[in-house]
């Protein structure tokens, strides 16, 4: 027997549970979660490999919805490990008392409009049917994990491990010879830790990456009061950036500056570390000769850091502009490859050709014995998350088949041919260039808007319209191109990391606070770009 509901959300992540109390405690809406793993917390569930911690400073990933949450939940470090953004999350859902509203273990494999009836009826691979009125998904952006189709990994005779997937109980690494693949934002923050428990760790890289030092640490008795004491200022600030994190970014761009001041601020960013070093000019992100000057500081660090001169090399041969792939931040990773344990591999000029059952294989014949491979390897984004899940639209219209070649929505909120399907943080939303928070709290506020709108005006369906998502690709288009972003084509946010995928740059660049105010006016002026009936 189906279940009736007026909601069905899809996970159980930041998004999902916000969304939740959105629909279930402020609308009074029937509204259920369906959630794959066995508890809340979505990236900050799966994620647990060693080094995982968010690189969003902690009074700010968080939410800003409950004055009395805000006040009550204190960070132990600037940058929560993974461990402690479980716990917050958990708190939130026990706080609000949402796991009385969610299904864990149940993964949706299919979804369909009944047109008829106007419902969504939703299949999960248990054999349990839902049919809802709204349809949202929360499946985050970084939920797929994408291990690389490289032959020969079933016949590996050791362990392998996707960082998106980590064992709950934990790898042990002790006296282990590790291949590590990947040194992404992932890759960068494992790295150190796995090199201190492991008796060797060899790590495969196939594109050099900038970081930057996290610089974390426990966060001080007068911190901590700070962020009770200015909650609503921060969040105002937060707000008001690009990018939803909580310091401005200063307008004033690289040549402004003499080279001594320049190499002067640069210094002063790399020392307060993170995301913040980005802050010290407006234009490095849109201006190559601007960015060449931050990249060339990077290096030089680099190279400072790194003992041998070959590795260095190697570590600092980085092919695209700082920041046009989501620039990671680091505890000791560069200081990593000046133990004797760790060795550096390029598979870039000398890809990994196969898994052997004692190791791995490059494609001149080099070989490593191996015991555990990890791969931090990164995801399916995006749209991953959603095209699993077989959604079907008016006539049996298949989301697969509509972005056969990229994604297209308006907003990153709705796709033509599906009404009252929401995608939180989807395609086309700035999301994954923002503080997700931040972007989440937004999708969820606007999605539980236009809901109230919808039943105060007895409207049965709302659903963008083709030419408002062609549009709307134009102008994400558009904002990325003004921006070095799309010069970095290995990048996941143009899908390059996943063969097959369309290149089509996915999140949008505009910022968050332009996207903000765009949404409000949409609303305000009665949702042009949907159509309501
Ligand atoms: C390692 C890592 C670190 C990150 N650090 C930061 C950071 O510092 N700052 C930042 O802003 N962002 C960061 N992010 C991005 C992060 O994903 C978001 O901040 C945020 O956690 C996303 O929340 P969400 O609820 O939208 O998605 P998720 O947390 O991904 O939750 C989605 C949930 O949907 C479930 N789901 C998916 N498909 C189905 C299905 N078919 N059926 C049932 N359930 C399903 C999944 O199991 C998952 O639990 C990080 C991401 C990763 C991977
Ligand atoms: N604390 C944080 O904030 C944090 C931490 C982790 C992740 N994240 C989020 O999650 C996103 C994804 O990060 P991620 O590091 O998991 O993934 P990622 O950025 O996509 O990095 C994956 C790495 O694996 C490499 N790789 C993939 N397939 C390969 C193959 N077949 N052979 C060799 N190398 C291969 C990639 O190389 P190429 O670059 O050449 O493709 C890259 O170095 C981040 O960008 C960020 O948004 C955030």
């Amino acid at each position: 027997m189906a279940k009736e509901l007026d909601a069905l959300i899809v996970g159980a992540g930041f998004s999902g549970l916000y969304m939740l109390i959105c629909l279930r405690d402020r609308l009074g809406l029937e509204a259920r979660v369906v959630e794959m793993g066995a508890g809340v917390g979505g990236t900050w569930y799966w994620n647990r490999y060693p080094g995982a911690r968010c690189d969003s400073e902690s009074h700010s990933y968080c939410y800003g919805f409950s004055r009395e949450l805000l006040q009550e939940w204190e960070w132990t470090e600037r940058y929560p490990e993974q461990a402690e953004i479980l716990r917050y999350l958990n708190h939130v859902a026990d706080r609000f008392d949402l796991r009385r509203s969610i299904s864990f273990d149940t993964k949706v494999v299919g979804a369909e409009y009944d047109e008829a009836a106007n419902k969504w009826v939703v299949r999960t691979q248990g054999g349990e049917v839902y049919r809802c009125t709204y349809l949202i998904t929360a499946v985050g952006c970084l939920s797929s994990a994408n291990v690389p189709n490289i032959p020969g990994l079933e016949g590996f005779g050791g362990e392998w491990y996707h960082t998106g997937l980590w064992p709950h109980g934990g790898v042990d690494f002790a006296g282990k010879r590790v291949g590590q693949i990947g040194t992404g934002s992932t890759g960068i923050q494992a790295v150190p830790v796995i090199a201190e428990q492991a008796a060797h760790l060899t790590v495969f890289q196939r594109t050099a990456n900038y970081s930057i030092p996290a610089r974390n640490a426990k966060l001080t008795a007068e911190f901590k009061q700070h962020v009770k004491t200015h909650a609503e200022e921060i969040r105002a600030l937060m707000h008001s950036t690009p990018n939803g994190h909580p310091f401005a970014i200063n307008p004033r761009r690289v040549f402004d500056v003499d080279a001594a001041e320049r190499e002067r601020l640069f210094e002063d960013g790399w020392r307060r570390g993170g995301l913040q070093f980005r802050a010290a000019f407006g234009d490095v992100l849109v201006d190559q000769k601007a960015n060449d000057e931050a990249a060339g500081f990077i290096k030089r660090k680099i190279r400072e850091v790194v003992a041998d001169p070959a590795t260095a090399e190697l570590l600092a041969d980085i092919d695209h502009p700082f920041a046009a792939k989501r620039p990671p931040i680091d505890s000791a990773y560069f200081e990593a490859f000046n133990r004797d344990n760790v060795a550096l591999v390029d598979v870039r000029r000398d890809p990994v050709a196969e898994i052997t059952p004692g190791g791995l294989k490059l494609e001149s014949g080099r070989s490593f014995e191996l015991d555990i491979i990890v791969f931090a390897t990164g995801f399916d984004a995006m749209t991953g998350p959603l095209l699993r899940m077989d959604i079907r639209g008016r006539d049996g219209l298949a989301l697969g088949d509509v972005w056969a070649a990229g994604p297209t929505t308006y907003l990153g909120l709705q796709v033509a041919g599906f009404p009252n399907l929401f995608t939180m943080t989807g395609p086309g939303s700035p999301s994954v260039l923002c503080n997700m928070p931040v972007a989440i709290e937004q999708h969820a506020e606007w999605i539980s808007d236009c809901i109230v709108h919808m039943r105060a005006n007895g409207l049965r369906t709302v659903e963008t319209t083709e030419a408002a998502a062609e549009e709307w690709g134009r102008q994400v288009n558009e904002a990325a191109n003004a921006t070095l972003l799309p010069k970095a084509t290995h990048s996941w946010y143009l899908g390059a990391n996943v063969p097959g995928k369309p290149r089509v740059f996915m999140p949008y660049a505009g910022g968050m606070a332009r996207y903000r105010a765009h949404c409000a006016q949409v609303a305000a002026e009665g949702y042009p770009g949907f159509v309501l009936a």
